[in-house]
């Protein structure tokens, strides 16, 4: 499998929550003019806009998928956009259409194109209420009961299935609840953990809408950003594995995230009100055991739940402070 180096990188969903800030840190390690960020509805983050090349792309759009890469001699994708877990419930018809043909497309015009290498993010959402819940192994039952979590699995037996038939170089990983201050989550299921810190920097109050003994794996986006990076720079023939990567960093409920909060803000109050995201919750792992990233590629997280609640503390009372939340 090519050794070829990445040079032009195309990031779709680069205004999400994960895109704004893999872009730019792309754009730090490989120069602002080398990443292009590809938006559709989200509108563009200052820095993401200005710091180097920004365009509009429908991912479903073979046509103009084609002319992004063709113009800027694109070489790499980071295909980040998708249809989160309870948007997909509300919309399975768009998260379908989106997270398949989306990466669909991604994959053909890598394939016929000859590109270096893909990433395509997956989620611990391949999992359901038959996998092991407690530290999910890498190999297991694959039966989601949502469709965001259907599309997963099709998406990492594609990704496997374009490196097994066409020597297509597609890298994934199996991401957990991701937690920032940047740019907020849209249409997940795990997004009551970042909400949680806005509302406590905001109101001191928030009402959460899974129960307070929900646990989930989650991962602060420093680590979330350099997995991504460090995977796709990893060397291919280490790799024992292709789309499917367990990683984690943390496991908490959703009470203990609360009280870690009240550490820091003691008049923080916090209240659980669930809704039909606890569905989805319950269908997925409390932690997954991620030693195979860890031996392959030398995956280690750097944050844990103390660590990760005073940064997101810090950077949102910040920015309180400045009025801009
Ligand atoms: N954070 C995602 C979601 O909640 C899981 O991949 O949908």
């Amino acid at each position: 499998m090519s050794s070829r180096p990445m040079r032009n990188i195309l990031v779709t969903g680069a205004c999400g929550q994960i895109g704004s800030e893999l872009t730019m840190a792309l754009r730090e390690r490989y120069g602002n003019e080398h990443v292009v960020a590809a938006g559709h509805r989200t509108p563009p983050p200052d820095d993401v806009r200005d710091s180097g090349p920004f365009v509009y792309l429908d991912v479903t759009d073979r046509q103009a998928l084609e002319e992004v890469v063709e113009q800027f001699q694109i070489d790499t994708i980071f295909h980040l956009a998708a249809v989160l877990s309870a948007v997909g419930e509300q919309k399975p018809d768009v998260a379908w259409r989106v997270n398949m043909n989306g990466l669909y497309n991604v994959l053909e015009v890598a394939r016929t194109r000859s590109l270096t290498r893909v990433f395509c993010p997956s989620s611990m959402a391949v999992f359901g209420p038959s996998t092991p819940k407690e530290n999910t192994p890498q190999e297991t039952i694959l039966s989601p009961t949502t469709m965001y979590g259907i599309t997963k699995v099709a998406g990492e037996l594609l990704g496997n299935y374009y490196v097994q038939k066409f020597g297509v170089d597609v890298r994934g990983l199996r991401y957990p609840g991701i937690i920032s201050h940047k740019t907020p989550p849209g249409g997940g299921t795990t997004d009551y953990a970042v909400a949680i810190f806005y509302d406590a920097v905001k109101y001191r109050r928030y009402t959460c809408f899974v129960r307070e003994d929900t646990v989930l794996p989650m991962m602060y986006m420093p680590d979330a950003v350099r997995a991504a990076i460090e995977l796709m720079e990893a060397d291919f023939r280490r790799l024992t594995r292709h789309a499917d990567y367990n990683i984690t960093a943390m496991s908490f409920s959703a009470g203990e995230l609360a009280r870690e909060i009240q550490k820091h803000i003691p008049d923080f109050v916090c209240e659980f009100q669930p809704d039909f995201r606890q569905a989805i919750a319950d269908s997925w792992p409390r932690s997954i055991d991620d030693s195979v990233a860890r031996t392959d590629w030398g995956w280690r997280p750097a944050y844990d739940l103390p660590a990760m609640t005073v940064d997101m503390l810090n950077a949102l009372q910040t920015r309180y402070q400045q009025g801009q939340l």
